[in-house]
């Protein structure tokens, strides 16, 4: 396959929507990160993803769909599901609840778990190409498992490039974490399975406190491994400076002002917004370990600290 990165016109979207009911493979933009998509209801386009990515098939996959109307033809919402659906899609929040048994979307897709994740992009080219091709999009994150998200067309193609038709070029992300991973069971319970680009406390206005997924049994959202999101560096989290040999990824206003910085401002969408493309970039200037700043835990710094951590597990 080609694989060529081609601006996200309307002409390249439809480009695209042709090849997804081909059952080929298309990386779109989404607010968050690249997504490689594939139509989610044929299970064959649902295995390549998972082959092409070198993904675990007990992972599931997100589907994507246009909203909260489409999403209940795929799912249980119990009423906490809806008001979450209402506040916050179109957006970057994920919901994972009770999939209905009469949905078309693939078993594969939800790696036959009796769940389904779902999810409506605000993003206006993932939007058109899911109307274009009038089926939900399964999406995961356009890198190879394990490695850094991408949130540039570019990092995307390198990685996968050869596993598609189309790149859809948009430019940066404007998020850059994953959507927010929350699981609502038939009672009503709301789980927050991955920190992401939206704030648990932003979450939290609308639902109330959300509880942590459960430590034992197996990962209730298995895309959680410990090692995930990892450069080829090491990293040294909560690092005042760096030490000899280290390069340094830098927050706020610091005593390194030639160190590439998260957010001079300390401002901490900006820092989401950087983080995955200033790893990349600090790999690719071959880093043996990276240094990174204290970055506050609070609003998007949850997200953050949870991609760092992972990137800095054991591996
Ligand atoms: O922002 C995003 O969410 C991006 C863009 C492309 O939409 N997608 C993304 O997908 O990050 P992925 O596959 O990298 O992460 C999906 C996460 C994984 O942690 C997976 O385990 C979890 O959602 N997940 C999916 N279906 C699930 C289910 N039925 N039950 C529990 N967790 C599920
Ligand atoms: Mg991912």
């Amino acid at each position: 396959m080609t694989g060529d990165i081609v601006r996200a016109d309307s002409n390249a979207i439809d480009r695209a929507a042709a090849a997804l009911l081909r059952g080929e493979l298309v990386i779109m933009p989404t607010e968050t990160v690249y997504g490689l998509a594939g139509d989610a209801t044929n299970p064959n386009a649902v295995a390549r993803i998972y082959a092409s990515k070198g993904r675990p098939q007990f992972n599931p996959l997100i589907s994507h769909v246009r909203g909260l109307e489409d999403a209940l033809t795929h799912a249980v919402l119990p009423p906490a599901a809806i008001r979450l659906a209402e506040a916050f899609w179109p957006g970057a929040l994920t919901i994972v609840a009770r999939r209905r048994t009469n949905s078309p979307i693939a078993e594969l897709t939800c790696a036959g778990l009796a769940s389904v994740a779902l999810r409506a992009p605000a993003h206006p080219v993932a939007q058109a190409l899911i109307s274009a091709v009038g089926r939900p999009l399964a999406a995961p994150s356009a890198n190879r498992s394990g490695r850094l998200s991408p949130t540039l067309a570019q990092h995307a193609a390198e990685d996968l490039g050869d596993a598609v038709a189309l790149v859809l070029d948009a430019g940066p992300c404007g998020m850059g974490v994953e959507s927010s991973v929350v699981s609502v069971d038939d009672d009503g319970h709301v789980v927050l399975l991955r920190p992401g680009a939206i704030a648990r406390e932003t979450l939290e206005a609308i639902v109330g406190p959300l509880a942590d997924p459960r430590q034992d049994a197996a990962p209730s959202s298995p895309g959680m491994l410990a090692s995930h999101y990892a450069p080829r560096a090491r990293l040294r989290l909560d690092a005042a400076e760096a030490r000899e040999g280290e390069l340094y990824l830098a927050f706020g206003d610091t005593a390194a002002p030639e160190a590439l910085n998260l957010s001079r401002r300390g401002d901490l969408t900006e820092a989401a917004a950087n983080l995955f493309a200033h790893l990349r970039a600090l790999d690719a200037a071959g880093a043996d370990c990276i240094a990174v700043a204290p970055i506050p835990r609070t609003g998007l710094g949850e997200a953050i600290n949870d991609r760092l951590s992972r990137a800095a597990a054991p591996r």
